[in-house]
């Protein structure tokens, strides 16, 4: 595996591989590895010839009171891990090379990005949306993939990717959970063993909440249900708890579409979020 760190090697590496006919797949992430990055690999190896994967601690989509400081910065054991897993090529640029001195332009998609982390991470997607795009200009990739577990980012990703042409195939990947079924996060490093005890009711309440839904409970009620129940379980606050349309993330009070619950929840110094799909009774 080949450890890039200047763009001018990244451009000769791909510009070799597309001349020689290979399909790139790209694996865009923050780092601090899991389950759920490997995942992400493996799919990707089956998509693509030659498989990358970046890895920036992106300072753009972190608001001035988040973890940007505190986020686990692993490189060498990330690097072990990517090489294990056979993928090609590791890029690894600087703030001062995604960020070149002088830089001023922001891509900010509009509508799916308004709620839910939207609403409490002003500014968050813009910077998603702004280094994703960045990175699909500089690797060009056949096909990126994105956990399903950040749904509103797969959401904005793939609205950017169309609105902009830019002609990649975004795919999303479905989460990967612990046994008990939390869902794997680089943030759960946060959490202590009560909390991460206390954490499977993030992931329980969607269940009962998605069962409710499709048996024909009244949205309202089993939104409520949902938020009180994960207040008793020892998450301090809920940021959300909503049911949205799949793809525009339109908020629903009707279960009439392809749905998702989408959530957010304080507990001891992390934020967990997670999502579950939502089928329409017909
Ligand atoms: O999901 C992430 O790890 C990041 O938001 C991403 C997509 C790599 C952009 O920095």
């Amino acid at each position: 595996m080949q450890i890039v760190t200047d763009i001018a090697t990244l451009f000769a590496n791909v510009e070799a591989w597309r001349k020689a006919g290979d399909v790139i797949a790209l694996v865009p992430t923050m780092g601090a590895l899991h389950r759920g990055h490997l995942t992400l690999v493996e799919e990707a190896k089956k998509r693509g010839t030659r498989v990358v994967v970046s890895i920036f601690v992106n300072p753009t989509q972190f608001g001035p009171n988040e973890d940007l400081a505190a986020y686990p910065r692993q490189e060498e054991e990330d690097a072990a891990k990517l090489r294990a897993a056979g993928v090609d090529l590791l890029w690894l640029p600087s703030v001062a090379t995604m960020y070149p001195v002088g830089f001023a332009t922001t891509i900010s998609v509009a509508g799916v990005t308004t709620g839910f982390c939207g609403a409490s991470r002003p500014g968050h997607f813009d910077g998603v949306s702004t280094v994703v795009a960045k990175l699909f200009n500089q690797v060009r990739p056949d096909c990126a993939l994105f956990g399903e577990k950040d749904y509103q980012q797969l959401a904005v990703i793939r609205r950017m990717a169309r609105d902009l042409n830019i002609a990649v195939d975004v795919l999303g990947v479905p989460t990967v959970r612990e046994a008990d079924g939390l869902a794997l996060s680089s943030r759960n490093a946060y959490l202590t063993a009560t909390e991460r005890a206390e954490a499977v009711a993030l992931p329980q309440a969607l269940g009962a909440a998605k069962a409710g839904l499709e048996a024909g409970e009244p949205v309202a009620a089993v939104l409520e249900r949902a938020v009180q129940g994960l207040l008793t379980a020892g998450f301090s606050a809920v940021d959300y708890f909503a049911l949205a349309d799949a793809v525009t993330l339109d908020v629903l009070d009707r279960l009439d579409r392809p749905a998702r619950l989408l959530a957010a929840a304080r507990i001891g110094k992390a934020r967990l979020i997670d999502n579950i799909a939502v089928a329409p009774q017909i």
